[in-house]
């Protein structure tokens, strides 16, 4: 698990990612589908379009900001996002081009603000977050006999 370092830092950053996460998450896409075109057949571009994927992926990041060391208040969304992971196809080899994408996101959107510490602690929550994931989506392919 994370360090406690890792989790103060994390939480310190709450506020602003209630208040610029939308932002952050919008550039993240731009990112992503730039560099990485190809992963542009699992999304639903209409969702890109008007805005409701950035907004829940912020959300997302935001409630595991405030519950990094509470996990369990995360479990109905985490089953709901590895749910929809599984319809798109997600593989776990995609996480770290995604972690890459939202720390770049972060560094273009928040400045000066976005220092070492706050990215390497960001760094060390994405990795844990996408353990979570990764781990229940193998589940799910597992139950369906798929994967
Ligand atoms: C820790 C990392 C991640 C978080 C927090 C996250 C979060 C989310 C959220 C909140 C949704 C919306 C779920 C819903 O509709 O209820 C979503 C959907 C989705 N995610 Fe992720 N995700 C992560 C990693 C990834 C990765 C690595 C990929 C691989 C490319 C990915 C691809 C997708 C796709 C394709 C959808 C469906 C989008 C659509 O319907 O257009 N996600 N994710």
């Amino acid at each position: 698990m994370v360090s406690q370092k890792t989790i103060e830092i994390v939480k310190s950053t709450a506020p602003i990612l209630q208040k610029q996460g939308k932002e952050i998450t919008t550039r993240m896409y731009e990112i992503m589908f730039q560099n990485h075109p190809e992963v542009k057949e699992q999304f639903n571009m209409s969702a890109q379009a008007d805005g409701s994927q950035p907004a829940k992926l912020a959300t997302a990041v935001y409630a595991y900001a405030t519950h990094i060391d509470d996990l369990p208040a995360l479990k109905s969304a985490v089953e709901k996002i590895a749910h929809r992971h599984v319809q798109t196809h997600v593989q776990p080899e995609q996480y770290p081009m995604v972690g890459e994408c939202m720390l770049q996101a972060m560094q273009d959107v928040l400045g000066e603000v976005a220092t070492p510490e706050v990215i390497a602690a960001w760094a060390e929550a994405y990795q844990a977050l996408a353990e979570i994931f990764i781990n229940r989506e193998h589940e799910i392919y597992e139950e369906e006999g798929v994967s």
